[in-house]
Order: C-alpha cells, then sequence, then structure tokens
C-alpha cells in the first residue's frame, strides 16, 4: 500500500521533471521505497496488474505516463496514438498510486529528440526491431531516463513484452542502474488474448481469429517436451490455418542471450509470436521447457 497516497484518492499529477522529483525525494526522506510503473496510457486491466505488484512491492508507487515520440518510426502513428489521461487517472484511482508522472515532449526533451541514445544492440534489430528500426532504442532511450529522473528502488514491466523486457534488464545490468526490474506475468482475457491497448481495434471476427495466437502457444507448451521442432510444428500448424491471421514470426528464443534455440537445445525458453489480424499486429509469448 502507498504511504503517500490515501486509498480511493485520484492521484495527483507532476508534469514537471522537478516537480515529481521532489514529491520522490519526499517519500524518500520518510523511509519509503519507490516503485514506478512506466507506460504510455490507454491503462487497461494488464497495467493495473502492474500496478497492484509495484503496491505489493514500495510503499511509494509512480505511474508515469508518456507517448515517447522516440519509439515511434516515421511511418507509425505516434500523432493519432490514444491519449487520454482523466480515463487514466480514473483508473488508477483507489489503486494506491501515489503521483502520476505525465510530461509534455519537451519537458522530456528539451533540445528536441534526445542526441544521446542507448543502443539496444543486435538484439534490438530482431524479431519486433526488424518491423521498426529504432524502436528498442527509442524504448531504452526514455525508460533510462525515466529511472534517472525517479530513482526508484524497482521498475515494473509486463512480459508481454518479453524483447523490451530482455533489452530493459540488460541495460540495467550493463548500465549498472540501481533499480530492479521486476517482471509481472501477462494477463489474458477470458478468450485466452493478452490484454494489449491495441485489442480495442479488434471487431468481432478478427477477435475470434486472435484467439489462434494464445492457441499456437498452448500448442506450443504442449509440444514442448518433443523438443524445438515438435514446437515449430504445433505452433505453425495452428497459426498458418488459422483465417484473418497473417504470421509475422514465431520463434523460440534462449531465455539468456534471446537468440533462436538449437536444435538440441533443453530447457527453458521463450516462445514469441507476432501476428496481423486484420489491420492490428498483436504480440503474445509463453515459457517454454524444451525437453
Ligand atoms: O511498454 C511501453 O508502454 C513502453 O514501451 C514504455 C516501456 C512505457 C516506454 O515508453
Amino acid at each position: 500500500m502507498s504511504t503517500t497516497s490515501t486509498p480511493g484518492a485520484i492521484p495527483p499529477v507532476e508534469t514537471t521533471i522537478a516537480g515529481l522529483r521532489s514529491h520522490l525525494d519526499a517519500a524518500r526522506a520518510s523511509g519509503s521505497t519507490i516503485a514506478l510503473v512506466p507506460t504510455m496510457g490507454s491503462l487497461h486491466d494488464g497495467h493495473l496488474a502492474l500496478v497492484e505488484r509495484a503496491t505489493e512491492l514500495a510503499q511509494t508507487v509512480v505511474v508515469s505516463i508518456f507517448v515517447n515520440p522516440l519509439q515511434f518510426g516515421p511511418s507509425e502513428d505516434f500523432e493519432r496514438y490514444p491519449r487520454d489521461l482523466d480515463a487514466d487517472r480514473d483508473a488508477l484511482t483507489g489503486q494506491g498510486v501515489a503521483a502520476v508522472f505525465a510530461p509534455a515532449a519537451d519537458e522530456m526533451y528539451p533540445n528536441g529528440p534526445s542526441q544521446t541514445r542507448v543502443t539496444a544492440g543486435a538484439v534490438g534489430s530482431m524479431f519486433e526491431g526488424r518491423s521498426r528500426p529504432g524502436h528498442f532504442d527509442g524504448v531504452l532511450t526514455v525508460v533510462a531516463k525515466l529511472l534517472g529522473i525517479a530513482q526508484p528502488d524497482l521498475v515494473i514491466f509486463g512480459q508481454k513484452d518479453a524483447q523490451q523486457v530482455f533489452l530493459v534488464q540488460r541495460m540495467v545490468r550493463d548500465l549498472d542502474i540501481r533499480s530492479r526490474v521486476e517482471v509481472v506475468e501477462t494477463v489474458r482475457a477470458d478468450d485466452g488474448l493478452a490484454l494489449s491497448s491495441r485489442n480495442r481495434f479488434l471487431d468481432e471476427r478478427h477477435r475470434r481469429a486472435a484467439r489462434a495466437i494464445p492457441d499456437a502457444l498452448e500448442a506450443a507448451q504442449s509440444a514442448a517436451d518433443r523438443g524445438i521442432d515438435a514446437v515449430l510444428a504445433a505452433a505453425q500448424g495452428v497459426l498458418m490455418g488459422a483465417d484473418d491471421v497473417e504470421l509475422d514470426y514465431f520463434s523460440v528464443v534462449r531465455t539468456d542471450t534471446f537468440q533462436p534455440v538449437d536444435d538440441d537445445h533443453r530447457g527453458p525458453a521463450r516462445a514469441l509470436v507476432a501476428a496481423r489480424v486484420g489491420d492490428t499486429r498483436l504480440i503474445d509469448t509463453e515459457l517454454l521447457h524444451l525437453g
């Protein structure tokens, strides 16, 4: 439970770095531990699960809401990305959040897009990075800035964005950042679909079609003890046969390197899937134990 927020209270919004820092300095001075939940808004139950975990682990919870221009490519619709701070604040009301940090772009990047960037390396150009060049450099740069601003004891991410999680964990290690990265399991709707801000774009037919994604992961899970070839065949069997689903990739990677597993790999591995359903691109992931 947050010590700096009254249960049921609407969380205050800080729009400046100085304002957030003085809020958090006061919390720290009174002995609070601090957790940061970075988001781009459009909050759903998946985000609320991150907030809930944050309130279990720290006394002061701050949620950042910032649609980060650095992680959008020129052909991606940064301008049209949904923004509704009032709805997000409503969603966070009563959730034990001490403050919402909602800076404008020129507060975060006062001199235009920052010249100093964190680079995500080769893993940043695979999978999601292949269709979104520069995306993960933008993500890591803003996450590094948010960690520098809030200096939280913990920072919380959802497992669904598995490549983002891998890259943030590696950045925190490589740059000796003190915050601990806590990862929360994916929250799923009753039909198995991972919660995502993009699910709102699916009409009924495409929503039904999208079930092929969690179904493929389930098939992969069932085949895991027979090895990687069985996993790939099982998942591709589901995804290739699904109407309205255009597969971008299904891959199984090592958890320590994020590189595709070798044929003889045994033990933990992460299945990754991305597919376009109608006009909506969805991603999902599951941990497997390859036998
Ligand atoms: O996962 C997201 O919503 C964003 O990539 C993040 C981590 C908030 C950085 O902008």
